[in-house]
């Protein structure tokens, strides 16, 4: 197995090889697409479903973790213990969640983990 470290030097190499011949891209070796919903304003009910949505279109090449997560933080402290989605393709775009049985609050976000995490904007989850 590689560490993502070693991953993103061979990366690099590779980049400065295809540098030469190819057109300059810029060089991603951590896909972190951003969460495009649940947004500032969404209101989500306890026991709803909903899809959460992430924008795919930086997607690189090569991504080194491909498998989702979804982790419901409140006021920045996340769930870990219990991801609304795991297991899933980063380049799905989407999953679907459910909303789990958490107090009522306005401070709310959803982490998406894949190489790296991006967190949505505050959001309310009501009862
Ligand atoms: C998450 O995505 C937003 C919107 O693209 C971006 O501004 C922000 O830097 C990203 N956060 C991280 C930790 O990469
Ligand atoms: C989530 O998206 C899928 C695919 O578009 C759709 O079939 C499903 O009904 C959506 N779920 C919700 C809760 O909107």
């Amino acid at each position: 197995m590689f560490t993502i470290r070693q991953l993103s030097i061979i990366s690099f190499l590779l980049a400065l090889f295809t540098a030469a011949s190819a057109l300059p891209l810029a060089v991603r070796d951590v896909f972190v697409p951003p969460v495009t919903y649940p947004h500032a304003g969404t209101v989500w009910k306890v026991g709803s479903h909903h899809n959460v949505t992430w924008d795919t279109s930086n997607a690189p090449a090569q991504i080194t973790n491909k498998e989702g997560r979804v982790v419901l933080a409140k006021g920045g402290i996340l769930d870990n213990e219990h991801p609304l989605a795991k297991g899933f393709d980063i380049l799905l775009g989407r999953i679907e969640v459910k909303v789990p049985d958490v107090e009522p609050g306005k401070d709310y976000t959803i982490v998406l983990f894949g190489d790296s995490g991006n967190d949505s904007a505050e959001f309310t989850i009501t009862k």
